[in-house]
């Protein structure tokens, strides 16, 4: 009933977050989506601009993947459905309150292929010594992506903890206004020679995507 309502009336729910201020689950057109005050988080315009990352991928060889933000799990829907992905996936996640959304609004449970830590991403590619094949960073609050993760410290620690034939596909935000940090990116990734970066500039108007692989 409720489902059948929103296709009239758009059904809003706000949730007081731990990182996150205020959030907004709002069930429209039968579809439930996770808003920050100024960006869509989860299942909307977000999911699109990583699934067209996603789609430039070659996902064959790759058995493990790690998520740097899990916001309501929308990435981890896209790869089980739409890509077929049906490795390990290991996603970590700074707010306890997303978590739980992930989990009671979106039926994201951990279990064998699903590892979900409460942490910060920056410490955890900090400390993990495993290497996975894919690392999607999709980190924000609210609109911004938090300045410590455009550091070369940050991008050093997620070469270390990518194998050998691995790729990174970074969510870096950012518009026009954003072409000097863009630039210092590139150039922390392409210190290494092995490593090849292809940029995506204004997926859905907004934002920015690199797609760094290493051969
Ligand atoms: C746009 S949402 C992620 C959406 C998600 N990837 C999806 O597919 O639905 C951004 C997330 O980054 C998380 N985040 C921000 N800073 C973080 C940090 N320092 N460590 C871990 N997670 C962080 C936020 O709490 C938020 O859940």
């Amino acid at each position: 009933m409720k489902k059948l309502f929103s296709y009239i009336y758009p059904i809003t729910k706000r949730i007081n977050s731990d990182h996150n201020g205020v959030l907004e689950l709002t069930l429209v057109n039968g579809r439930k989506v996770l808003d920050s005050k100024n960006a869509n988080y989860s299942f909307g315009s977000l999911q699109r601009i990583l699934e067209k990352g996603l789609s430039e991928i070659d996902l064959t060889n790759t058995n493990s993947i790690l998520i740097l933000g899990l916001g309501g799990g929308s990435v981890i829907k896209s790869l089980r459905n739409k890509f077929r992905y049906s490795g390990e996936i290991h996603t970590v996640e700074i707010d306890r309150t997303i978590i739980d959304i992930a989990k009671n609004e979106f039926d994201i449970h951990e279990s064998e292929k699903l590892h979900i830590y409460n942490k910060d991403a920056f410490e955890y590619v900090k400390q993990y010594s495993s290497f996975y094949d894919l690392i999607i960073v999709d980190l924000f609050i609210d609109d911004k992506v938090p300045l410590k993760f455009y550091s070369q410290g940050f991008c050093g620690n997620l070469l270390t903890i990518l194998s050998k034939k691995g790729t990174i596909l970074f969510n870096v935000g950012l518009n026009e206004s954003g072409e000097e940090k863009l630039k210092d990116l590139l150039g922390y990734f392409s210190i290494n020679n092995k490593l090849t970066c292809n940029t995506l500039k204004n997926i859905e108007g907004t934002n920015t995507l690199l797609i760094i692989n290493n051969f």
